[in-house]
């Protein structure tokens, strides 16, 4: 094991789209676990499209923004490397907020096992983790989707995207995605089993929506917000219901509040909820022990965005912030 622990700082403030160079690499001693403690070596380090406006102080995680020479916060998987607490073994793996960063000291209460004979421990900040929960809140817990009926699904080949679909699907409703390239949308079609998706990018939208999806949809689960959400509430039947999941089109846009249309959310009659993953953590659990063995038997299919090593977290902030992931972005940070 290194002597050194490798964090990631904010280097400059950030305008706009993150750029690598925002972000900048330093090195300090591992630190050392209080009594009670635990020190986690990290594994994966997941980075999220909520991470943006946190670091702006602009987010319900947080309202201070980051300064600079402090480490963003994330959440990770790890391996305990040294224990000070009963409850924990060397070799345990742990979920925790443990940050951009190799290692850190945590406190029991704030860790949570995971078992690597149960998925695949980088699932546990995807597809069976925060997003997969933020799926399973959607369309189970809010939107209640039945069999029969139909869903608009944006950010559709993203962790939460295609989860959200994919259980729509096994409820028996029929999914359709938005996503920002043909290669997003074959995948979405040909692997995730929606029934279409519609490429924002193309020329033809959003008239290709309404032209795709004729009948319209019951339920349209936002991750997008702005002029999507106008669009979308275009081929939404009347009284159907909004998720309203993400504004991922407005993180990068330092003046909030931006104001635009809903009128078509009214002449809709539609009901819009609006979702906190942070409301559901009791129900991870149970979304885990379902969703789980779909995972393992290959009935729900998922797709990571892998950067290694902690000094590219910057770029590959920048590129999950551009809209150029494909899949989960994390950050591969040690064996396991
Ligand atoms: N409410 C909650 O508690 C909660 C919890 C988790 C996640 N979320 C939200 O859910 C959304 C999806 O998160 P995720 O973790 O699954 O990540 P994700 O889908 O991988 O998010 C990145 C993707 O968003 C799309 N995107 C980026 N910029 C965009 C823009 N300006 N306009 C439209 N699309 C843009 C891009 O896909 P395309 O190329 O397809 O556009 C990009 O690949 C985010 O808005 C996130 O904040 C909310």
């Amino acid at each position: 094991m290194s002597d050194k622990n490798r964090k990631i700082v904010l280097a400059s403030p950030i305008s706009g789209i993150p750029r690598a160079d925002n972000f900048r690499t330093v090195e300090t001693d591992i630190p050392v676990p209080g009594e009670g403690q635990i020190l986690v070596r990290h594994v994966y380090l997941s980075l999220d499209p909520y991470q943006r406006p946190a670091i702006a102080g602009a987010h319900v995680t947080s309202n201070k923004a980051l300064e600079e020479e402090e480490v963003p916060s994330a959440e990770t998987i790890g391996q305990v490397v040294s224990s000070n607490n009963p409850d924990f073994v060397v070799g345990d793996y742990v979920r925790h907020m443990g940050g951009w960063q190799e290692y850190s000291v945590a406190d029991s209460n704030q860790v949570f096992r995971v078992d690597p004979d149960q998925a695949p421990l980088s699932t546990y900040l995807g597809i069976l983790g925060m997003p997969g929960l933020t799926a399973y809140a959607s369309m189970i817990k809010l939107a209640d989707v039945q069999a029969g009926q139909s869903v608009l699904v944006s950010s559709a080949s993203g962790p939460v995207g295609s989860m959200v679909g994919q259980i729509a699907v096994r409820k028996g409703a029929t999914a359709y995605g938005v996503a920002g390239s043909d290669e997003k949308c074959s995948f979405v079609v040909d692997d995730l089993g929606f029934a279409d998706c519609i490429n924002y990018k193309a020329a033809d939208y959003p008239g290709s929506l309404a032209e795709r999806i004729p009948n319209g949809v019951d339920i349209y689960h936002d991750a997008v917000g702005g002029q999507m959400l106008i669009d979308a509430l275009g081929v939404l039947k009347n009284y159907g219901t909004v998720v309203m999941c993400g504004l991922i089109s407005q993180y990068n846009e330092s003046e909030k509040g931006r104001g635009f249309n809903l009128a078509p959310a009214i002449i809709k009659r539609a009901v819009m909820k609006g979702l906190i993953v942070f409301d559901f953590e009791d129900k991870r659990q149970e979304f885990f022990d379902l969703a789980a063995p779909w995972v393992r038997e290959g009935k729900i299919k998922y797709r990571e965005d892998r950067a290694i090593g902690i000094e590219n977290t910057g770029a590959h902030f920048e590129r999950l912030m551009s809209g150029q992931n494909f899949g989960k972005a994390l950050v591969v940070l040690g064996d396991h």
